[in-house]
């Protein structure tokens, strides 16, 4: 028998739970409409916020980067990977973000992989919601500090847990700012204020507050008024910003030590010239303009209404991220195949991205949508939700 022969069965064991991923193809650029598996459809499940994923300035700024220093930096950011570019996007984004520093990795996988493990190690103990990104809960693992899990967004557990734990140990308090299955928002004062009392260090994933969260977009920190309250903002340049990459912003302090000690700053290759270019672009149009962040609110606004009015669950979101919660895998998958047969593109979520039972098709809205076409999309979702039973 062969010693990868156990793969076969897992993946049937996926199968027969409804939770086999179904891997679509996209053909040309992200947008409203795109082409997926060779059908036109109208695209609910991109993270691109702000429609930056297909924007022109962004392109052009790609292409004269490419120009300029080619495709590649054939080296990790401490060797020779380190561009005017990414020092040009680490200053404007500090300035955005209304830190004094920032510093950037490949991914926001990668800033939570690089953050943890260089600020808690065994001995210490880390205090994570339930529900945060796969991302810190493996930098929280490779810390190897003690991992104290407290429930959803509620500060009155996060309180009696720290309360609970030894002195003399260091604290890390961290939450996603904006749940990324829920479109929640973490009680960020009441955390911060814990983390005081308590002699914690605050960190916050932003991922999915910033283009979206704050003035202009700036993000949860903004939103809640907290500039220098937050000791460790994490973000990504792959979800409003539309390109790839991930970014820490704190003190001059922290991200000097992260460019000595941040794992993938140091082991992986810098990010690519264009990809840097068009990050630049993006934190330069939401500086000059806050047209699209309210652009992708009204959007928001106007399709949940409409799906609260079909009588659909969008849980407790507070963001343009709208769980439309199913509960069983195979319906929610079912679901999303009846709404791509009927020229919709949204994905069906389920274990282990979500718990067991709480499968849903995510939504996500983008100031690129159109009014016509979100009231149309509605309305699919209605007819297919009493087909299946849902409403
Ligand atoms: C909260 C959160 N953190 C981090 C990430 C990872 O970001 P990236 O796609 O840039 O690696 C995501 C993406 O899904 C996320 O939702």
């Amino acid at each position: 028998m062969n010693k990868l022969d156990f793969i076969t069965e897992e993946l049937v064991k996926l199968k027969e739970a409804g939770l086999l991923i179904n891997i679509r193809t996209i053909e040309g650029p992200q947008g409203a409409w795109i082409t997926v598996d060779g059908k036109k459809v109208f695209n609910l499940c991109s993270n691109n916020y702000l429609g930056f994923a297909n924007n022109p300035h962004l392109k052009s700024a790609a292409q004269k980067a490419i120009e300029e220093y080619g495709v590649g930096p054939a080296a990790v950011r401490t060797i020779a990977g380190t561009t005017t570019l990414h020092k040009e996007l680490e200053r404007k984004l500090a300035l955005f973000k209304g830190a004094e520093s920032t510093i950037s990795f490949q991914s926001g996988f990668c800033a939570n992989l690089a953050v943890i493990p260089a600020i808690v190690r065994e001995g210490d103990t880390v205090f994570s919601d339930e529900l945060n990104h796969a991302s810190i809960i493996d930098g929280c693992r490779l810390s190897k500090a003690k991992i104290v899990r407290y429930e959803h967004c509620n500060p009155a557990d996060l309180q009696a847990k720290i309360s609970d734990e030894k002195r003399g140990r260091r604290m890390l308090i961290i939450t996603d700012g904006v749940f990324s299955m829920e479109g929640d928002i973490a009680p960020l004062p009441e955390i911060v204020r814990i983390a005081e009392t308590f002699g914690a260090i605050t960190m916050v994933d932003d991922a999915h507050g910033e283009g979206v969260l704050g003035r202009g977009g700036r993000g949860i920190a903004d939103h809640f008024n907290l500039h220098g309250k937050v000791g460790i903002e994490v973000g990504t340049l792959s979800k409003a910003f539309s390109v790839v990459g991930g970014y820490i912003a704190g003190n001059k302090r922290l991200t000097e030590y992260l460019a000595q000690r941040g794992r993938p700053f140091l082991f992986s290759s810098a990010v690519t010239a264009a990809d840097v270019a068009a990050c630049i672009a993006a934190v330069d149009t939401l500086v000059a303009s806050d047209a699209l962040v309210r652009q992708l609110w009204e959007n928001t606004v106007f399709y949940q209404e409409k799906m609260k009015q079909a009588g659909f669950n969008l849980g407790q979101t507070k963001t343009p991220i709208t769980p439309v919660i199913i509960g069983d895998a195979k319906i929610a998958r079912e679901f999303s195949q009846r709404l791509f047969d009927e020229g919709i593109f949204a994905q069906a979520i389920g274990y282990p991205t979500v718990p067991i039972g709480k499968a849903r098709i995510r939504v996500m809205l983008s100031a690129a949508h159109g009014r016509d076409d979100l009231a149309w999309a509605a309305g699919r979702f209605e007819k297919i939700g009493k087909v299946l039973g849902i409403l």
